[in-house]
């Protein structure tokens, strides 16, 4: 038999620190220290997120390993999140995997949190079917809102973007205008499943080929609140469940209306979707309904899977330990970096 292949997969991109360990592409550990000092603040700190990846990532690495029941000799190369991100949280998990893998005298991996985002939906799982190539991934989270043409685990194009906010600041901006503390996403979640979609209208932008835009969506929400507030200062404590029901339905319909001229131009029907957002009720049936409707073929990844995790970046490495695609120990941190 061929011999096990042990990636240690660390992920530092933005307010997570996160390692994993994955043997031939299932999951041993998969552990996530999520920074819980940026919420007073509204929004994460950059500073403060690379402070705290600094005092996590020694325990949360060693957590992996022991709960994956393996020794660091057992490790066949670590993967690591090059980019895009923070740069200085990125600075952390770099320089650390570099550290170690020199160490361990092993092969050192760079990864793209996009394309990792998109290979999550590869981590070997009994009860889950992986989609076949080619398929569309849309991966919408806190920092990016990404339409993407999949072809091969590493041949990937993007073919629609945000111009300015990702669909979650869309999300917790929205929350924030309505007082909700943040990350609000997972809250207008919440209320919008007890109130009516249709009860205020909101504006959906129009945006050229398949790019989205979801600052004019924020504004036109502030805009909306301020007047009625000044109509009825009760007014948001009044209507919460209607507000969020109507912010969630827009948002949904924005997205779900690119994927299907996303199908429509490309010609292919499989969608997988990735990024903390894909938790969202409210998308997650638009997506069942289109199954039914448009005879789409739709992958919603485990929720662990979906979020910033380490155990995204070890299976991309564990594709690239196959092709034997190594970096250099001279590569660096890359804030903006394409897929
Ligand atoms: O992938 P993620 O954990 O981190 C990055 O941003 O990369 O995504 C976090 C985002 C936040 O904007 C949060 O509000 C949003 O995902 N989110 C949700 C839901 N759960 C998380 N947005 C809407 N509905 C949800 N159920
Ligand atoms: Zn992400």
């Amino acid at each position: 038999m061929a011999q096990n292949i042990y990636i240690l997969g660390i992920e530092s991109s933005c307010d997570d620190t996160a390692a994993a360990i994955l043997c031939n592409g299932k999951i041993l550990s998969n552990i996530v220290a999520t920074q819980k000092v940026h919420e007073q603040y509204g929004g994460v700190v950059p500073e403060l997120a690379s402070r705290a990846h600094q005092q996590n990532i020694v325990p949360v690495i060693h957590q992996a390993i022991s709960q994956a029941n393996i020794g660091k000799k057992d490790i066949s190369a670590i993967a690591f999140t090059r980019g895009p991100g923070l740069m200085g949280s990125l600075l952390v998990g770099t320089s650390f995997a570099k550290s170690l893998a020199m160490g361990l005298e092993v092969p050192l991996i760079e990864v793209n949190h996009m394309q990792a985002h998109i290979l999550a939906h590869f981590i070997e799982e009994e009860s889950f079917e992986k989609p076949k190539f080619p398929f569309l991934a849309m991966t919408i989270s806190g920092g990016h809102t990404q339409i993407v043409r999949v072809d091969d685990y590493f041949s990937m194009e993007v073919i629609g973007e945000t111009t300015d906010d990702a669909v979650g600041e869309a999300f917790d901006k929205s929350a924030k205008i309505l007082g909700l503390p943040y990350p609000g996403g997972p809250l207008i979640d919440k209320y919008a499943q007890k109130g009516n979609p249709k009860a205020f209208k909101f504006p959906k932008p129009k945006v050229p080929g398949l790019n989205f835009s979801f600052s004019g969506f924020k504004t036109a929400v502030l805009y909306f609140v301020q007047k009625q507030v000044k109509e009825d200062p009760d007014f948001v404590e009044k209507n919460l469940e209607d507000i969020c029901a109507s912010i969630q339905y827009t948002i949904v319909e924005i997205l779900k209306d690119k994927l299907k001229k996303a199908v429509k131009e490309t010609g292919i029907n499989q969608i997988a979707i990735g990024g903390g957002v894909s938790a969202n009720s409210g998308i997650r049936n638009a997506l069942l309904e289109a199954e039914k409707n448009h005879n789409w073929k739709c992958f919603i990844p485990k929720f662990e899977y979906t979020t910033d995790n380490a155990a995204m970046i070890a299976i991309a490495g564990h594709y690239k330990y196959l092709k034997q695609e190594f970096s250099d120990f001279s590569t660096t941190a890359k804030a903006r970096y394409k897929i």
